[in-house]
Order: C-alpha cells, then structure tokens, then sequence
C-alpha cells in the first residue's frame, strides 16, 4: 500500500525527492471513495510519469450547506488499497485543519464559466473547487494534473484558471468511465436506492438519444433540450435540475448546434444529484 501523509510538509519533501530524483510528477486531486473513473485517472498518470500523488480530501468549501458534505463517504482503508493496485507512489489526505487553517480568508474564482449549468445550481461550488486545486497544485507543484469529462465544466475551468494564473501545470482531461449498463461511475451512485440504481442508465441513454438525432441532421437546440428534458422526467423517481445543450468551450447556450457542442445534465434520482454529459459532434 502507497504511504498516505497528512501534512503538506511531508508531502513536499518526498515530492522534492522524487524531483531531485528526476521524475515527473503526476497529479490525481480526489475526494475518496475512489472508483473504475479515479482508477483510470491514475493509471494514466502512472503511465506519463515517474512519480503519482493522489489526493483525498472532501473538500467543505465547494459544498452548499444543504449539500452531503456530511454524509460523503469516507473510505481510506479501500482508496489506500485502489491506489496501490494502480501504482500510485504518494497519497495526500489532510485534515480540513491543514488544509484550511483558521482563520482562512482567501478564494479564486473564475468568472463567467462559473454562472452556468452545475453553477447556476450550486452557488460558490466552482469557487470552492478551484481554491482548493489552486492549494493542492502549490502543495504537490505537479508537472502533469489528470481529470475526468465526467465533470466537463470543472476541467474547463480549472484549465481557464491555469491559463489565466500562468500556472506551470500541464491539464490532461480523460472520457468518462461507465459502469457496463452506460451509468457514468460516480462517488454518489452508492446513495442511490436499488430501484434508483436500476433506472438510473435511463440518463446515459437519454444523451446517446440525444446525439443519434444531431447525427441524423437535427440542429435546433431548443427542441433538442425540450426532448431531452422530457426523456429525463419520464424516468421513476427523478426530478431534472437542468438539461442544456452549451457551446462545448464557453459553455454559453446554443441555438443552432453548428459548432462543438456539449450537452450537460444534472439530475436527482430521490435525494441524491447525479451528473452526465455527452459530446454532440
Ligand atoms: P471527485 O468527484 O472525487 O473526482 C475526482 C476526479 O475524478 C475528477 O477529475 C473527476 O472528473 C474524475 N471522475 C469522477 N468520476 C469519473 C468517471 N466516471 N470517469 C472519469 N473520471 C471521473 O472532482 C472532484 O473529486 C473534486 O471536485 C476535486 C477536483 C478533487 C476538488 O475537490
């Protein structure tokens, strides 16, 4: 099993190490209860470079108040034991004390692409992911940062904010990894009930629907997101937060899907939010 630290003075030594050393250093920042999407993560990283640090750490900042922070499950035990099957050198698991010693009272924000789609839902969510990555990227200073389409629009801004903060961290971005059924792996899949969990692929089904028919030649966006707002509510139990079909770099909406386009949904099946998306061409 991998060395897990909880102080970012350990973790800067033995990555000074490994620099000193002359290896790459990969980066793969996680809240835990990793699955088949974060093991991809690393095996990538462990294939480009000569060091890989994971992080675990359930971030409070980038949850609302009447989010699961509370309640996200916490499995070091099994992460340590992913970790080490997919080769990963270091694992960085801090207490919110190391992380965010109080009194602390400094936040990024990257604007505009944090107004839609999962912002728009999730106030002040992109705010708290982005200072917690800026952090970790200071604390492991990695060459390479490895993150998942699963959630397109965090990697989109993370990439903005490495882009605007010259931030000497190369972004590499992976497909997302599904469950055989097309239900996209996820930390919050394990919330859902086994009637929930049954349908729960509906939502996958529903975005290769979607693209079968901009495939087919329809471009209008506006009728393409009324039916995919209705495929969605038809499955038991669900409640759509949003369905959007964006412009695949700014995340603006589109009418006419005449350029790279993404369509992007985040549903609650019960109680618990899932997200997908898929890229229309
Ligand atoms: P977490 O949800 O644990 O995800 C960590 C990384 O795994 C993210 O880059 C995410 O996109 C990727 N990932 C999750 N499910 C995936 C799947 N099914 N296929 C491929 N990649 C997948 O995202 C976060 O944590 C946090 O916001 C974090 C960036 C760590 C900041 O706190």
């Amino acid at each position: 099993k991998p060395l897990v630290v909880e102080r970012i003075e350990s973790v800067r030594q033995q990555v000074t190490q490994a620099r000193r050393a002359g290896q790459t250093i990969g980066f793969v920042p996680t809240m835990g209860a990793l699955h088949a999407g974060h093991a991809a993560l690393i095996r990538a990283a462990r294939q480009e470079c000569g060091y890989v640090v994971v992080s675990i750490f359930v971030n409070p900042t980038q949850f609302g108040p009447h989010e699961d922070y509370a309640r996200y499950p916490r499995t070091l035990e099994a992460d340590q034991q992913l970790c080490g099957e997919e080769g990963t050198d270091l694992i960085f698991a801090p207490s919110v004390e190391e992380m965010y010693p109080p009194p602390y009272r400094t936040y990024v924000e990257v604007t505009e692409l944090d107004q839609v789609l999962c912002g728009a839902s999730r106030p002040s969510h992109f705010r708290g992911v982005c200072t917690v990555v800026l952090k970790l990227f200071q604390i492991v200073q990695p060459d390479v940062a490895y993150f998942g389409e699963k959630d397109y629009q965090q990697a989109r801004i993370i990439r903005q904010m490495i882009h605007d903060l010259n931030l000497p961290v190369q972004l590499r971005t992976l497909p997302t990894v599904r469950e055989p059924d097309g239900l996209a792996y996820s930390s919050r899949n394990r919330y859902l009930t086994a009637a929930q969990r049954q349908v729960a692929p509906r939502i996958y089904q529903a975005l290769l629907e979607l693209r079968a028919r901009v495939q087919q030649g329809e471009r209008e966006a506006a009728r393409l997101e009324s039916d995919l707002h209705q495929a969605l509510s038809a499955i038991p139990e669900a409640r759509v937060d949003y369905a959007k079909i964006v412009d695949a770099d700014s995340l603006q909406p589109l009418e006419q899907i005449d350029r790279p386009a993404l369509a992007a949904v985040a549903v609650f099946l019960g109680t618990t939010r899932l997200i997908d998306n898929i890229r229309l061409n």
